[in-house]
């Protein structure tokens, strides 16, 4: 039985950071981010919008069409959680009226989680054929102001129906995976900011993806050459296009101009989005299933996950017949073609809004979002609306 994706939505902020203001503020040259870094947007969150907000607005689309009488279970993959004990994925759960007879959990390793989500959701989807998983993945990449981490900031969520016969992809059983305890980057409970050893980060991403794909390939017995696409988890393009050569050097194969034109395809949305940490894997599939021209059905696609602290993992899928019909294209682009452009001042806005703790009633200002919002907060409750 195939077992993969059957419905696939992203939605980001209607905000963005162009990185050339952040060049001129900080005194940098723009190439470094444009070239350097391969990024050239970031998308912002204005106050009012979190992770279940954009998951939710994500979600909203990808059940379109799909019975949610069928979904018993509701993965949320975040590591910028609103709350220590209570899911994001219940807040959720309750803005889309899935029914009550439903699993919720929210799953966390960086920006692993929604890897190890899918695998799990699929498990029990070959389990239980008829029934259908929603899978979440949303989040904020915040590092501090002025620091290395700034340029590679941004936000966004990509939802996922998976099911057995799946519309979209169908996902194969073999895998590589790794886990090693390291600090490469990490958030203490007492910061809303990330904290990085970025270069130390970047090199882990890069031997992880070496290990991972020879252990895939070893079990799969499959070669460079039957991926026609791979995508990857993007903190930055320039280090995706770094592991893609790697894995040709690995492969002691040259990467043509093809190749080059391939991975571009999955990266076009993370250039102006930024990281979306656990999203971010996901949001280069909906780029790829978007912008290629070309037929993709029977196209092997293979994706490499990595989430710091650390956990990688390699793995694959097939891309299936129906694909074209089942996706959020018009969505997506509108989207994407109607962001507010920040100054930086409204940027820096943004980012020191705090939401408030001292359990009053505070109405969150309005901004620009989609359907949910967060509305206000009092006695330390978060109350969501829907527009
Ligand atoms: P940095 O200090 O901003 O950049 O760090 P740099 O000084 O290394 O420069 C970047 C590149 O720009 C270099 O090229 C420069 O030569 C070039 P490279 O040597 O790499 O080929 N450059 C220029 N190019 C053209 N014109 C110029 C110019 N000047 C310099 N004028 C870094 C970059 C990504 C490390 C930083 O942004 C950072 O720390 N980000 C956060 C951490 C991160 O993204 N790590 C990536 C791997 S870890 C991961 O993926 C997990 C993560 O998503 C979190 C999770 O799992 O939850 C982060």
């Amino acid at each position: 039985m195939k077992v993969g994706i059957d419905g696939l939505a992203f939605y980001t902020s209607h905000y963005t950071l162009d990185l050339e203001i952040l060049a001129k503020v900080r005194q940098i040259d723009p190439n470094k981010f444009y070239s350097g870094l391969g990024q050239h947007k970031m998308a912002v969150p204005p106050p009012g919008e979190d992770v279940v907000t954009m998951g939710a607005n994500a979600a909203l689309l990808a059940l379109q069409n799909i019975d949610k009488s069928s979904v018993e279970m509701v993965l949320f993959a975040t590591e910028s959680g609103v709350d220590q004990s209570k899911a994001a994925g219940i807040y959720l759960h309750h803005l889309l009226a899935l029914p009550t007879r439903c699993r919720v959990i929210e799953l966390k390793q960086a920006c692993y989680s929604a890897t190890i989500a899918l695998q799990l959701g699929l498990s029990f989807i070959r389990q239980h054929p008829n029934k259908k998983v929603l899978l979440v993945a949303s989040d904020i990449a915040r590092y501090g102001l002025n620091t290395p981490g700034e340029s590679s900031q941004g936000c966004g969520a990509v939802a996922m129906v998976l099911s057995a016969n799946p519309r979209i992809l169908s996902l194969d059983l073999e895998y590589g995976i790794m886990t090693e305890n390291v600090m490469d980057f990490w958030r203490p409970n007492y910061s809303d900011a990330a904290l990085v050893d970025g270069k130390y980060s970047s090199k882990l991403y890069l031997t992880m993806l070496e290990k991972c794909w020879l252990q895939y390939k070893e079990q799969s017995n499959r070669s460079l050459g039957e991926f026609s696409f791979i995508c990857y988890h993007t903190p930055v393009p320039k280090l995706v296009e770094k592991a893609h050569h790697q894995l040709f050097k690995i492969e002691e194969q040259s990467i043509t101009e093809d190749h080059k034109f391939n991975l571009n395809l999955t990266l076009e949305y993370s250039r102006i989005i930024g990281n979306s940490y656990t999203a971010s894997l996901y949001v280069c599939l909906a780029s790829l299933l978007d912008l290629a021209q070309q037929n993709l059905v029977n196209s092997r696609i293979g994706f490499y996950s990595y989430g710091s602290g650390c956990v990688a993992e390699f793995f694959s899928g097939v891309i299936e017949k129906d694909y074209r019909t089942h996706l959020n294209t018009e969505f997506h682009q509108h989207l994407l073609q109607n962001r507010s452009s920040l100054s930086y001042e409204e940027y820096q806005h943004f980012y020191e809004y705090a939401y408030p703790s001292d359990g009053k009633l505070h109405e969150i200002p309005k901004y620009r979002t989609g359907q949910f919002r967060l509305a206000a907060i009092e006695n330390h409750k978060r109350i969501y609306e829907s527009l």
